[in-house]
């Protein structure tokens, strides 16, 4: 069996890729700090080890006790508004842990490396949709940490012959079909998650950030993609290096956009529930519009995304939040 080590195995994209690469039949061994992640998410056939991905001994640890193939790299933190607050903790948690992470695995001579990256690398995209070959000028901190993990990739295979594939996720929504594991933040910054809290009466409306956006209704525009969708985009990635793949990149999204307004309303007609919202002012560090164009994807990794309708998204969202009002803990 092949065992692949995933970091951030406990985080709402990482957990996801558990399941699925157990389900595909892999050995997959997770690390996590917990800081964000949750132990319940984490499939129980997977080997946990809790610690930190900057703590080098540690991790050391992991790979002298387990043959490690390949890596799945998720362990970061993600959020673009808490980025701008604090961009130390950015460049401390994403690009630390990856260098310390590339350490030890160029020791362990584990040469294969799938990681996020993200469209917020683009920033203000010059055209839509986003092709993998345009500029990457971030417009905050936490897509400039993902810049830099995706130039140390890169320096890295040239050195050591890491071979590695960033995917640059869209905005990523939804959960398992069952339900059992889903998205749970603390503090919930995202739309979907926050949609779905003013639906449940956990909050009592949504706000939308900026009206005055040059898109089609004024409000942000977005490219959507369900969380299982992304998670077989690792799978592929990982088998594509295993079987002798070079160094990529690849766009993930659906190549549609969605406004928040157009998401308000799916959201609307998927749950019944009114949904209260009103206007806010714009947040900081957030682009117009970002919508991917995910052609080589489809080409190169065979990727074919399942779920590719925001309904669907939303719908699976739903019934994780309704199962679990509270997330994991409660
Ligand atoms: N939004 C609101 N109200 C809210 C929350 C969000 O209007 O209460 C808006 C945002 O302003 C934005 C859109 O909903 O226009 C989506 O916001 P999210 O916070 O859900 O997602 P982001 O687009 O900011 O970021 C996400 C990931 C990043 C990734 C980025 C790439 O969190 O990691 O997608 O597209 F980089």
């Amino acid at each position: 069996m092949t065992t692949i080590l995933v970091t951030g195995g406990a985080g709402y994209i990482g957990s996801h890729t558990v399941d699925r690469l157990i389900h595909h039949g892999f050995d997959v061994v997770v690390v996590d700090n917990l800081m964000t992640g949750h132990r319940q998410a984490i499939n129980s056939k997977a080997r946990f080890y809790q610690g930190d991905i900057r703590d080098q001994d540690f991790l050391n640890q992991v790979f002298d006790r387990e043959s490690i193939a390949g890596v799945i790299h998720f362990a970061s933190v993600s959020i673009v508004p808490e980025s701008m607050k604090n961009p130390l903790k950015y460049f401390d948690d994403n690009v630390k842990g990856t260098i310390t992470l590339l350490e030890v695995m160029h020791k362990h001579h584990v040469k294969r490396i799938v990681f996020s990256s993200s469209a917020a690398t683009y920033g203000e995209p010059k055209r839509i949709p986003i092709k993998e070959t345009d500029p990457q000028i971030p417009t905050n901190p936490y897509g400039e940490t993902k810049l830099m993990m995706e130039k140390i990739m890169q320096w890295s295979d040239q050195a050591y012959g890491i071979h590695f594939i960033a995917l640059r996720y869209f905005n990523v929504g939804g959960a398992k079909l069952d339900g059992s594991i889903g998205e749970d933040h603390s503090p919930e910054t995202h739309l979907i998650p926050i949609i779905l809290q003013v639906a449940l009466g956990k909050r009592s409306k949504l706000q939308i950030f900026g009206d005055d956006y040059p898109t089609k209704d004024g409000t942000n525009v977005r490219d959507y993609v369900h969380v299982l969708d992304l998670a077989d985009a690792h799978i592929l990635a990982m088998k594509r290096l295993l079987n002798g793949g070079h160094s990529d990149f690849f766009n993930l999204g659906s190549s549609t956009g969605f406004s928040n307004l157009q998401m308000l309303k799916a959201a609307r007609d998927v749950t019944g529930k009114p949904i209260p919202a009103e206007m806010a002012p714009r947040r900081p560090g957030d682009p117009s519009t970002l919508i991917a164009d995910s052609t080589k994807a489809r080409k190169v990794l065979g990727w074919s995304p399942k779920y590719d309708d925001v309904h669907k998204i939303i719908g699976s969202a739903w019934r994780w939040a309704r199962k679990h009002p509270n997330g994991y803990d409660k």
